[in-house]
């Protein structure tokens, strides 16, 4: 996840592979609840990992469900319908609305002494509705703060089931899906029918519901969307293995990506054309827009049909979320796409339709919005804009503009607030970045090279992470080398082509900020003062640095790169858009590099520091290949007197001059 403050999407050319999405929110928690209720034992694959279903596991763990979890697989030992637990339970349900709901229904109709509470804000989301229809079919339920809303404690019912159960509709459909996760439960005896009252909203997640519980064996038998009965002996059975579906929202920023960029098509896995979600018909919206679209059962491929994109004129109501990709897409279209029909936009996370407006706009869009709709114009090339997005706090802002990083004029569209796709796609950009390309030019690079002990590792990482951007120590792999050519008995001073060929297939690896050579980890024993000797050592050697260039270069990917050494912008990265020659007086850096050593429990004196790093300066400043020196249009930085704070702003003042938004 990129928590950084704002992200840089360098303008992006084509994009092609295979993407995995993260488990649809409102399937993983039906789906643990009705395995939970299930005779015999469930095997949930692909569960989205998140605050609500977390939330939901401990609650059935507190119910005396057998919950294993191994990362995205869960297997639930089911309860059969018989509470294990039942005495004086309290509940702590967070903020998750999906877990509240369906288990005060659940628990409500089964009976115990249970108390739910949740995060302030829960308990400011109204209940009243369910606990109403819960208490008419004879559920015992208080509220044990204000009226309508939780905490709530649940008691003994003395169910009524003959007539039938009235539930309103048009306040949100989760009351009617936990009715109907609940009433099976006490249906052995009689069949319970469930009248809607008004006008049923968000019929797509009822029919989740419907078909998850076909799944477990409940055939719920629907008269329109106004009555729906359940037959009498129905009982939960687990299907064995089920697959929670990927998120098919989420899948839109794949669909528009694989209709927008060039490339040989991108492959979305776990959510297909059987996806039993209401947003995989933006499928159909994406292909009157030109996406070429295949599919299967649980996958879909995209790949650039029409290009331009036709402008459309669509009713979105069916796929309010998925809808917003449309307005992005419809940027890169050849005439004016018209989005009806939109209205619940203005109530979302942030009022949409304004929000797509204006940042549209920025991008040098001419958009035209009314109460419920919005009407985008096509954004030539020659006329897109670098802009600063600004997400709202909504997941689906940010997502959507990641696609304007594919405009004709390569200009760079900066993210704000990137982490805010967190609600649902934690690893959106990391998803993005690994099927995105971008030409190597496009991916800025920023060099810290300087002498050592400067300070240009902690500079360098710190800025790095600011940015969201990989980091390169390329002193590492020099030290690296030397370390694997003296295990492997090399002379460091006469073996050049057998350190060579070590370097050119060094198996190292960097996981956070330990180093791995091939199975050993070697982040100790490369940091020693003598481990720097031999790494200056082995760096003299032409053809060593030469066995070493590409492995440094893999490191510039998307988003970017910073980079430290002593050559990464003479050699190693020329291109590089900002780069800082970083020093401080010898006294200083002696100081420093002691004090380090020292905490390490390394024993050193200062003077004898003093005169190592005095001679490996030498060294690296007088080899005759990519000596230390400051590239030519490096800005200098001698942070002798300034704190780490102080240069990690400097640079990133800089780095903004040359990335103005
Ligand atoms: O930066 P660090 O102290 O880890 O580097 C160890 C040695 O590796 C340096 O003294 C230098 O000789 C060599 N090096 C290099 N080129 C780089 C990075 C490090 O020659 N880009």
């Amino acid at each position: 996840m990129y928590a950084t403050a704002f992200l840089d999407l360098p303008a992006l050319q084509s994009a092609s592979g295979t993407v995995t999405l993260p488990g649809s929110k409102s399937i993983s928690n039906r789906v643990l609840l009705l395995s939970a209720l299930s005779q015999g034992t469930t095997v949930v694959h692909d569960l989205l990992d998140s605050d609500d279903t977390r939330v939901m596991l401990a609650a059935l763990r507190q119910l005396g469900c057998g919950v294993d979890v191994q990362g995205t697989t869960v297997t639930i030992d089911g309860l059969g319908g018989q509470l294990q637990h039942h005495n004086a339970i309290e509940f702590f349900m967070g903020n998750a609305g999906t877990a509240m709901r369906p288990l005060t229904a659940a628990l409500a109709v089964l009976g115990g002494d249970f108390t739910l509470k949740g995060v302030p804000r829960m308990h400011e989301r109204p209940i009243g509705d369910l606990v109403d229809a819960l208490r008419l079919l004879g559920c015992s339920i208080d509220y044990l703060g204000n009226e309508g809303f939780p905490p709530l404690r649940i008691g003994q019912p003395t169910l009524q089931l003959d007539a039938p159960i009235r539930v309103r509709g048009d306040v949100s459909s989760q009351f009617l899906t936990a009715l109907l996760m609940a009433l099976p439960l006490a249906s052995a005896s009689q069949n319970i029918v469930i009248d809607v009252v008004g006008e049923l909203i968000s019929k797509p997640y009822i029919d989740i519901t419907l078909n998850l519980l076909a799944r477990y064996g409940i055939a719920v038998q629907r008269e329109g969307w106004q009555r729906f009965t359940i037959p009498q002996g129905s009982r939960y059975q687990s299907p064995g293995h089920i697959h929670v579906e990927a998120d098919a929202s989420s899948a839109s920023y794949f669909i528009a990506l694989g209709a927008i960029a060039q490339g040989t098509g991108i492959r979305i896995q776990g959510v297909g054309a059987e996806s039993i979600q209401g947003d995989i018909r933006f499928m159909d919206a994406a292909a009157a827009m030109g996406a070429h679209i295949t599919s299967g059962a649980n996958w879909l491929e995209i790949k650039r049909g029409a290009w331009p994109l036709r402008g459309i004129t669509l009713d979105c109501n069916h796929i309010p979320d998925a809808a917003m990709t449309l307005a992005v897409m419809a940027l890169y279209a050849d005439a004016p796409t018209t989005l009806n029909n939109i209205a619940s936009w203005r109530v979302k996370e942030t009022d949409r339709i304004a929000a797509m407006a204006t940042e549209c706009r920025k991008l040098g869009a001419q958009i035209e919005e009314g109460a419920d709709w919005l009407r985008i114009h096509p954004l030539p090339q020659g006329q897109w804009q670098r802009a600063s997005i600004h997400t709202y706090d909504d997941h689906r802002v940010a997502m959507c503009f990641s696609l304007a990083a594919f405009n004709p004029d390569q200009v760079p569209v900066r993210i704000e607030d990137p982490q805010c796709v967190a609600k649902t796609f934690p690893d959106y950009f990391e998803a993005l970045f690994s099927v995105a390309k971008a030409p190597q030019h496009n991916i800025p690079v920023i060099c810290v090279d300087g002498p050592t002990a400067s300070g240009k590792g902690t500079l360098a990482s710190q800025v790095a992470q600011q940015l969201g951007y990989h980091y390169l120590d390329s002193g590492a792999l020099y030290r690296v080398t030397a370390y694997a050519a003296l295990q492997a008995g090399l002379d460091l001073a006469h073996d050049e082509d057998p350190i060579a060929a070590l370097a050119r297939h060094l198996p190292v690896r960097f996981e956070g900020d330990q180093i791995w050579l091939a199975n050993s980890n070697v982040s100790e024993a490369i940091r020693t003062e003598e481990a720097g000797m031999n790494a200056s050592k082995v760096s003299v050697l032409p053809k060593v640095r030469t066995a070493l260039v590409a492995l440094q270069h893999s490191f510039r990917r998307l988003p970017g790169l910073v980079a430290d050494g002593r050559d990464m912008g003479t050699v190693i990265f020329p291109d590089a858009a900002l780069k800082v020659f970083l020093t401080a007086d010898a006294a200083q850096r002696a100081q420093r590099r002691h004090k380090q050593l020292i905490s390490k429990g390394f024993s050193v004196t200062l003077e004898g520091l003093r005169a190592d790093l005095e001679a490996r300066d030498a060294r690296d400043a007088s080899r005759s290949v990519a000596p230390l020196k400051p590239a030519q249009d490096a800005v200098s930085l001698d942070n002798s007197s300034l704190s780490i704070e102080a240069s990690v702003q400097q640079v990133l003042t800089w780095w903004q001059s040359k990335q103005a938004f």
